[in-house]
């Protein structure tokens, strides 16, 4: 029997509190922040009531955070400013969905509420259909090679058959992520992420309430977000995401470390060319370089930068609501050297990247080994 949306919230909470390494008490958390999109209706009003009583947190306070696909990020930097200001010591973040029980017709109107609806949706056009075009795009702006981006999926499902959480244990090549059945061309089924089902916590808590907690603390150094028009033909470019631009700079202007330093990204690959389009837009490749970067495994788990070695949302899964926390598990997993077999070696310092539909909204979100 498949576990419904309340299984998988006490599951990931219960996970949470009790990898606390000298443990934590649950009546200290003083506010917690639930992403969800509420795929398939679950729970559409009040779900927060839901996370304070599946958590057993007591009466502590919870606001519900919406915005589509990056619903963990934006509630992750809601209780990382929350701590940051002073106002509270300890905070619960969970991200949270469960897409695999709703019949086809009924995801295909899910997964598409968070597009514009009267330029986008009304006439037709998935969120497959909408990265099409901007992979079209890319493709005659910087004749950006269809094998950088089946290089993506590639290198991705290889990561994700080290990472035991992740939905797809299987290794492609790129002949078959060039052979997939197109889904929007230029992009195949290996080349989109899959439906999934996945809830994450975590818990973050000021520094002096850390210490005492565990050894090897991870902080958070810097956050920032973005927005842009929703509907792609409002926006200034079609190659390159503004809210993602203008989240990575705010992040660095509040971190006291530049890009050169950053170990490793997790970033936001709901379809190959988002990302290539993080890459770029994040400011690790000028514009229409991510992709030969990509083809000589620069991005690789043993290049010089790996990006998603969780398996990204390709590989991991994309439970639309969970995805920022399942990234920033990631960075806390590898900036504690406890990732396992893919352990990517000497990282001090990670960027994590959560998008919402087709990138209205961005968060980035920056963490480092203390
Ligand atoms: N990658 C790799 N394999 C996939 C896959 C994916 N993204 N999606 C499905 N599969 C596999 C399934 O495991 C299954 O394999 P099996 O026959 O060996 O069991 C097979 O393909 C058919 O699965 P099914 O669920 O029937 O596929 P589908 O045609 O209904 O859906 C997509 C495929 C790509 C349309 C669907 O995964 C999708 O809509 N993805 C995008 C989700 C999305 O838009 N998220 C929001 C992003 S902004």
């Amino acid at each position: 029997m498949p576990e419904g949306p309340r299984a998988l919230l006490r599951t990931a909470v219960d996970a949470a509190f009790t990898s606390v390494d000298r443990g934590m008490d649950r009546s200290r958390v003083e506010e917690a922040f639930l992403g969800t999109l509420g795929f398939s209706g679950w729970q559409l009003g009040n779900a927060s009531a839901v996370l304070a009583e599946e958590a057993r947190i007591g009466h502590a306070p919870v606001t519900r955070v919406e915005n589509a696909c990056a619903s963990a990020g934006f509630a992750l930097r809601a209780g990382a400013r929350a701590i940051e200001s002073g106002e509270r010591d300890v905070v619960l973040v969970v991200g949270l969905e469960k897409m695999s029980d709703s019949p086809s017709p009924h995801r295909r109107y899910w997964l598409g509420v968070s597009g514009d609806t009267e330029w986008e949706r009304l006439a037709g056009l998935t969120f497959a259909g909408v990265y099409a075009l901007m992979a079209s795009r890319h493709i005659a702006e910087y004749g950006t090679p269809r094998e950088a981006l089946a290089e993506v999926a590639v290198k991705n499902h290889a990561n994700g058959l080290l990472n035991p959480n992740a939905q797809f244990h299987k290794a492609i090549d790129r002949a078959q992520v060039l052979a997939a059945p197109r889904v929007a061309d230029p992009l195949g089924l290996l080349d989109c992420c899959p439906v999934t089902d996945g809830a994450v916590a975590l818990l973050l808590a000021a520094e002096e309430v850390a210490k005492p907690l565990t050894d090897t603390p991870v902080a958070i150094a810097g956050t920032g977000a973005g927005s842009d028009a929703l509907a792609l033909q409002e926006r200034d470019s079609m190659t390159s995401l503004a809210a993602t631009r203008h989240a990575a700079d705010e992040a660095f202007r509040r971190a006291s470390f530049d890009r050169s330093t950053v170990g490793f990204l997790e970033v936001h690959d709901c379809f190959t060319i988002a990302e290539l389009l993080a890459i770029e837009d994040l400011g690790f490749a000028a514009p229409g370089e991510a992709a030969r970067m990509t083809l000589e495994g620069v991005t690789a788990r043993n290049g010089r930068l790996p990006v998603n070695p969780d398996g990204g949302l390709k590989a991991k899964g994309h439970p639309i609501g969970a995805s920022g926390a399942s990234q920033a598990y990631e960075a806390f997993v590898q900036l504690r050297t406890s990732a396992g077999p893919r352990q990517i070696s000497g990282v001090e310092r990670a960027l994590t990247h959560n998008v919402g539909g087709s990138g209205a909204s961005a968060t980035v979100t920056l963490f480092e080994r203390v």
